[in-house]
């Protein structure tokens, strides 16, 4: 049957790279190897632009009835001074919380041909395969109350800001469950990470961790605060296998485990439902920085459709195909800047997308 693939490019760099991702659909496609339709909706600024709103009614709806969607990025400095409400941000965060995508798969993979773009040694990275889980639709990013208001402290009135983080045990356990599952296919080894030494919120998790492991024999459970996985994620990263953590703590591990696979620019993710729908994007953002200018890197958007097809369209062949073809590209030598490194070819984001496709081709 044929499958809906929904594209939301959004903001900045965002239809840029989904430009070179959507090339890459529209090959398998026309070549007749993919059976899909591709339509394309609003979202984040780009939504507010046209609509008003960062997350129209028709997007959600569209997404809806879509089997798979591949977001750009959103957000950008134009947006900034909007009411918290319109901005871009909420739109990401609206459509995450409107399909229940709880759950969000952050791979970190050093290929071979990029460790001397990593900040870290090669000894440290080299075969590094990591993968974080992080909880998407909870915790400090929904938890209410949350809120500006003029409150009295110490005898005089003044703006006080406030965010609640808070889990409930079928949010943590339900996340749990997905990072069991991926450990036990995996190395077997699954670190939960909190802050359990200053926050109840950690505690429970931290029980919640457990509780679920009593079903895991095969799983060995591990513990740390975030302060100290941070610092283990600079310090040796090899010795993560599975990376289980709140909606806040991930969202900053991810950035940090990006940096060991080269750039941002490499990170594919995919955030799933209940059900197992999938919504695939970029771990990075819509890099206003150099919006506009061809230089974005398009693998981590292109990765991210390998995964669309791995786990969503269940066309594994494709998606070998799909890394396979980024990985001749590697080896011969084509860099955008954030990756580039001495003797290599420096191209921009649609030279890397045609590369891509033309390894495809072959
Ligand atoms: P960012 O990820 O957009 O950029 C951080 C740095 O990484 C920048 O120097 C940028 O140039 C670089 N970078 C990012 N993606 C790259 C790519 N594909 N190729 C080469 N370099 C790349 O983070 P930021 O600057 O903190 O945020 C910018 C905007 O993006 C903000 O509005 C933020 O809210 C939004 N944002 C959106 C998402 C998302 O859509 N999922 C994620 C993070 C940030
Ligand atoms: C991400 C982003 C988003 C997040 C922002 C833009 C809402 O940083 O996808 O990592 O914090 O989840
Ligand atoms: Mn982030």
């Amino acid at each position: 049957m044929t499958k809906k693939i929904l594209l939301l490019p959004g903001d900045g760099v965002g239809p840029e790279i989904v430009k070179q991702a959507e090339n890459v659909l529209r090959y398998l496609i026309d070549s007749g190897q993919l059976d899909a339709t591709l339509e394309t909706a609003l979202i984040g600024g780009a939504g507010y632009d046209a609509a008003g709103v960062p997350l129209p009614e028709e997007t959600i709806t569209q997404a809806q009835r879509a089997d798979a969607i591949l977001l750009g990025a959103i957000g950008g400095p134009k947006y900034d001074t909007l009411a918290r409400d319109l901005r871009p941000e909420r739109g990401l965060l609206g459509i995450r919380n409107a399909l229940g995508l709880f759950a969000n798969l952050r791979p970190a993979i050093l290929f071979p041909q990029l460790a001397a773009a990593s900040s870290l040694k090669p000894e440290l990275v080299a075969g590094l395969d990591l993968m974080i889980v992080r909880e998407l639709t909870g915790g400090i990013y929904f938890g209410q109350p949350r809120g500006i208001e003029t409150r009295e402290v110490s005898g005089s009135n003044e703006k006080v800001g406030y965010n609640t983080m808070v889990y409930s045990e079928s949010e943590i356990a339900r996340i749990m469950k997905v990072a069991f599952d991926i450990a036990e296919k995996r190395d077997g080894r699954l670190c939960s990470v909190d802050k359990a030494n200053v926050l109840e919120v950690s505690e429970l998790w931290r029980e919640g961790a457990e509780a679920v492991g009593q079903s895991y024999p095969n799983v060995a459970l591990s513990h740390l605060y975030v302060d100290n996985a941070a610092m283990q994620l600079v310090r040796a990263p090899k010795q993560f296998d599975v990376m289980v953590t709140s909606n806040l703590f991930g969202d900053i591990l991810s950035d940090c485990a990006a940096m060991l696979t080269g750039s941002i620019g490499m990170l594919p993710s995919a955030s799933f439902d209940e059900q197992g729908k999938g919504l695939y994007e970029p771990v990075h953002g819509s890099a206003p920085d150099i919006a506009g200018q061809d230089k974005a890197n398009p693998l981590a958007t292109i990765l991210s459709v390998e995964m669309l097809l791995r786990y969503t369209l269940n066309e594994a062949t494709l998606a070998d195909q799909i890394n396979q073809a980024v990985n001749q590209v590697l080896d011969q030598g084509y860099r955008t800047a954030d990756i580039m490194s001495d003797g290599m070819t420096l191209v921009g984001c649609e030279a890397m997308g045609e590369q891509v496709l033309a390894a495809l081709r072959r």
